[in-house]
């Protein structure tokens, strides 16, 4: 097997999340899977996986992001159609129950504006996963930050570097793995990125 020189890592897999990418590791994304990144932006985490022979689907709020994701996929993938990238909110996307083998979401739960946004988007994405699939969130929480950030409303914090963001606490995703009847495929693992935030990733399977 040949394999890739340390500087050509970079060109291959871009700036994909390394939580992420122990998933690929774990052999957990395979070719031929169908797969959805929700709340993809400029579409970091899929670089790789578009020319991986998965089928990558993409969808983000911004209009900017699916632009910039389309001029993604045509350079490095240019099969994939360009209607697979679409503008649209996570509590309503445009797909059928159970389309997807494979959910991504990394850094955008955060973003909730309540509560009652971030179940409904986490709902929305256990809709479109399809049983034996795997949910992928990566996200901002309380978790080990208890009582350092100044609360702006109920459950909205004042995040050091400027906006203000949803957390959710261990309580609530707790809840959410009960609510939707299944089980972590792994513990939460939690990283403290100092006096800044604390990152949690939930990888669910579905049963
Ligand atoms: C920090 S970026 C993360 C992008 C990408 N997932 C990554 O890890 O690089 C957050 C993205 O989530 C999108 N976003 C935020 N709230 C959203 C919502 N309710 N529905 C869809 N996309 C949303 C934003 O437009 C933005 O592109």
């Amino acid at each position: 097997m040949l394999l890739p020189s340390l500087p050509q890592l970079p060109q291959i897999f871009g700036n994909i999340d390394i939580y992420l990418f122990d998933q690929l590791l774990k052999g957990r994304i395979q070719p031929g899977m169908k797969l959805l990144d929700a709340g993809c932006g400029g579409g970091r985490n899929i670089q790789y996986l578009l020319q991986a022979g998965v089928e990558v689907y993409g969808a983000d709020a911004s209009e900017k992001a699916i632009e910039k994701v389309r001029e993604l996929a045509a350079r490095v993938a240019p099969e994939a159609p360009k209607d697979n990238f679409v503008l649209a909110d996570l509590a309503s996307l445009p797909y059928p129950a159970a389309a997807f083998d494979v959910v991504l979401c990394s850094a955008v739960l955060h973003f909730a504006e309540n509560e009652a946004h971030f179940r409904q988007m986490l709902q929305e994405l256990w809709r479109v996963l399809k049983p034996c699939g795997m949910l992928f969130c990566r996200f901002s929480t309380t978790i080990g930050m208890e009582g350092k950030l100044p609360a702006v409303s109920p459950q909205k914090y004042q995040m050091p570097h400027g906006p203000v963001w949803f957390l959710a606490d261990e309580a609530l995703l707790r809840e959410m793995v009960l609510l939707l009847n299944t089980e972590l495929l792994e513990p939460l693992k939690t990283v403290l990125v100092e006096q800044e935030r604390s990152m949690t990733t939930l990888v669910l399977g579905k049963v």
